[in-house]
């Protein structure tokens, strides 16, 4: 393939969201705007198409205590159980809109991640209202609803259908959906069932535009020396990493089956190599998101797996 060719394989679109290669640094790299560690910091480091920040939920949350995330040493298994720490809805309202003009210039989209807090005593549709309106207003390129949490005392909302159905309706209502590209990030599900009812709701409310898949298995425990390596939760924590790739493939494979064409995935868990991703895409991921990756091989995992990309194509 010559260069043309290659720029058009990697070219993908979220919704009208035109993204120059498929490489996406996920939700939970960066959970601040400001900062080296915020999405600003990461602006510079990180070569990705759309670099997601967050999860924010309306009120600042200090996380959970003590050890919250750990990786092997091979970097093959990560848990973790932060909790979502974040500074809140206004850091979005106060610090998105300045940076989006550095974002824009350097042609790189900003999505928002966000998230329901149970401690929160606002109902969730209300909650992820407020926030998706907040973040489309400080000028997000896309916003990520959060519905998968598993490591807060809430229960996860992706399993709940009547809970998914209000919030869906109520954003629909309350945001443009010819304007806003909003995707929902949802857990890994066993049952195949659940995968296409959840997509018949996806499929029914336009504001919706596609689907990420997976954010981490719940309930994970990994021992050293006996003990578990994460303190809160008896140490059960959100797994993510490589163990997870093939059940992340697997859902981006029936998630294709049931969404509709028009849809979007944006698939990860467990990304590394050049490998994986080719393979996200032709499950039926459009773009493909790293986390665990990002935060064991540094930004420049983006860089090594792009040229990857480009030798690949090239060879063609
Ligand atoms: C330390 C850490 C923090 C995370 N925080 C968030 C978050 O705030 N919101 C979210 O939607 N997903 C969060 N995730 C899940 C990731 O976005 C991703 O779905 C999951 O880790 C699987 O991808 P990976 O194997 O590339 O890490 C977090 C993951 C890790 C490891």
């Amino acid at each position: 393939m010559n260069e043309e060719q290659i720029a058009e394989m990697l070219q993908t679109n979220l919704w009208k969201l035109e993204l120059e290669h498929p490489l996406v640094m996920g939700a939970g790299v960066a959970k601040y705007i400001l900062g080296p560690e915020g999405l600003e910091g990461f602006l510079s480091t990180a070569n990705a198409s759309l670099l997601i920040g967050g999860s924010f939920t309306v009120a600042p949350r200090a996380g959970n205590p003590g050890e919250v995330c750990w990786s092997s040493d091979d970097g093959r298994v990560t848990v973790n159980r932060m909790g979502l720490p974040n500074k809140g809805m206004e850091e979005l309202t106060h610090h998105l809109p300045g940076l989006m003009p550095k974002a824009r210039a350097k042609g790189r989209p900003l999505g928002i991640s966000v998230a329901a807090d149970g401690d929160s005593p606002l109902p969730l549709p209300d909650q992820y209202a407020q926030l998706a309106s907040a973040a489309f207003a400080a000028g997000a390129d896309l916003v990520e609803l959060n519905l998968s949490c598993p490591n807060t005392e809430s229960d996860i909302i992706a399993f709940n259908l009547d809970d998914l159905q209000s919030i869906l309706s109520h954003l629909d209502q309350n945001l443009d959906a010819a304007q806003h590209n909003v995707c929902m990030k949802v857990s890994p599900y066993s049952q195949s069932s659940m995968i296409e009812d959840v997509a018949a709701l996806a499929n029914q409310f336009p504001i919706i535009k596609g689907i990420a898949t997976t954010n981490t298995f719940p309930n994970a425990l990994v021992l050293e020396d006996g003990r578990p390596v994460i303190s809160s939760n008896e140490g059960l924590a959100g797994l993510s990493g490589p163990y997870l790739f093939p059940i992340a493939l697997g859902q981006v494979a029936q998630w294709r089956r049931h969404l509709r064409a028009e849809k979007y995935i944006l698939g990860g868990g467990g990304v590394t190599t050049v490998q994986d991703v080719l393979a996200m895409r032709s499950a039926g991921a459009n773009a493909v998101f790293l986390v665990s990756a990002v935060l064991a091989q540094k930004p420049g995992i983006f860089n090594r797996l792009l040229n990857g990309l480009v030798d690949h194509y090239a060879q063609l």
